[in-house]
């Protein structure tokens, strides 16, 4: 009381500016949220890796979880695990129901991918894959989370200068980030650079397999022509030359995936693991043989089969796993081991770095000083 009649006005006007703003968001969460459920096709089979009998869980520790997953948490991943615990209660043979009003589905009950995955890309960069890939020997993808900008220029200005020569292109991946900060720096940098896909997802560790699967379709569409494509991650050394000598002594018409072989590792069933894998999300108690995630290469006329394949597979979280191992093995792709796959961090030197692929857990500003030891003068045994 006591307000002016033109003050009341206005405060009447405010109120309707609110309400209205309040059911326009309202409105455009809805049918957000909708689109998600309604895009996804019909349940198909949701545990199509069950082949095995179930073998009770086994706690050891079941390798590192593989790749991405590095345990620094740094990499391609972005957010910090969060292995869901929820489990307990909806222990229903219901596995393939997501409830259309629960915004998260529960992965660990067991989801075939293609019902979480939504194709198309925000950022598309077709231009960094002229004609298809058909003058490319290498295409390099590297995963990478929206805010870790100064490892994509760390990389731009050291083994990414590769991507200059017209046979080789250098693309990053990354999903989607609320945070509008970031959302406006990688506006600028795909300006400057031109070289971001962005898929339809979250950026987090959960869906480091949708980057992949991601990455398959983008090769897929935009440049299944070229005759190699290496999956890294943007914490990762890649000595080029070395790996143009390895794919040099190989047909890209192989049906083969070339990296660091790990056989025989064990689904982590401890459910407050980041690697927790539950029963319904593979059954059988060893993983097939796989080439770990950090880097591995592939034809790229391969991406076609392992997307499709992909999406008709149980969901979960390790892509290395996933895609190198379990997707491949449905479709007899081979895993070859190559020991030049370093993967791992090692003592840096100038031999080192010489004689070997991909090299792990290097910091941004560390990238520049391995390119310089790299191209150091100096007489290695081979
Ligand atoms: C788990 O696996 C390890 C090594 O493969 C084996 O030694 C151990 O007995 C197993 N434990 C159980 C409970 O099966
Ligand atoms: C679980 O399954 C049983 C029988 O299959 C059914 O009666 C029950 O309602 C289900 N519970 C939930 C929470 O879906
Ligand atoms: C989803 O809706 C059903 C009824 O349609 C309800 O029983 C259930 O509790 C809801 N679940 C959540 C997580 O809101
Ligand atoms: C958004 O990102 C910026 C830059 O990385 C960071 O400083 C800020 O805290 C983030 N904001 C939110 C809401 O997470
Ligand atoms: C990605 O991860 C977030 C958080 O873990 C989750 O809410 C979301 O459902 C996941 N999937 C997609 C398609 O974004
Ligand atoms: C999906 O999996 C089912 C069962 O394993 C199989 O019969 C079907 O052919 C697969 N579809 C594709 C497109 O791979």
């Amino acid at each position: 009381m006591g307000l002016a009649w033109p003050a009341q006005v206005r405060l009447l006007h405010l109120a309707i500016f609110v309400l209205a703003l309040l059911t326009l968001c309202i409105c455009l969460s809805y049918t957000s949220t909708s689109q998600l459920h309604t895009t996804s096709s019909p349940i198909r089979s949701l545990m199509t890796s069950d082949r095995m009998f179930q073998v009770a869980p086994n706690m050891t520790a079941g390798g590192t979880g593989g790749s991405s997953g590095e345990d620094t948490g740094g990499g391609g991943g972005g957010g910090n695990a969060q292995p869901s615990v929820t489990a307990q209660s909806n222990n229903n043979h219901s596995v393939n129901s997501i409830s259309s009003n629960s915004s998260e589905p529960d992965l660990t009950r067991g989801v075939a991918a293609e019902l979480i995955y939504q194709s198309g890309h925000v950022d598309v960069s077709e231009q960094v894959c002229p004609e298809l890939g058909g003058n490319l020997k290498l295409l390099i993808c590297v995963t990478s989370a929206p805010s870790h900008q100064s490892a994509r220029l760390a990389i731009r200005e050291t083994w990414g200068h590769y991507a200059m020569r017209k046979d080789i292109a250098i693309t990053f991946m990354l999903g989607s980030t609320s945070n509008e900060t970031i959302n406006r720096q990688l506006e600028e940098e795909q300006t400057l650079f031109g070289d971001i896909i962005r898929g339809k997802f979250v950026d987090t560790y959960d869906n480091l397999t949708l980057k992949t699967i991601s990455l398959l379709e983008w090769v897929d569409n935009y440049c299944p022509k070229a005759a190699y494509v290496l999956k890294t991650d943007d914490d990762m050394f890649i000595n080029v030359a070395r790996l143009l000598q390895f794919m040099s002594k190989h047909k890209p018409d192989q049906r083969a995936i070339y990296g660091r072989l790990a056989q025989k590792w064990k689904p982590i069933r401890n459910k407050k693991s980041k690697y927790y894998i539950s029963p319904q999300q593979y059954k059988p108690s060893v993983f097939p043989d796989f080439t770990t995630g950090p880097a591995y290469l592939l034809p790229a006329q391969i991406s076609k089969e392992l997307y499709t394949a992909a999406l008709n597979h149980t969901y979960f979280k390790l892509e290395d796993v996933f895609v190198t191992g379990i997707v491949a093995n449905g479709l007899k792709i081979k895993r070859v081991h190559a020991s030049e796959f370093l993967n791992k961090k090692v003592s840096f030197t100038t031999c080192n770095l010489q004689k070997a692929i991909s090299f792990h857990m290097v910091k941004a500003n560390e990238q520049y000083d391995l390119w310089k030891r790299l191209h150091d003068v100096t007489k290695c045994k081979t």
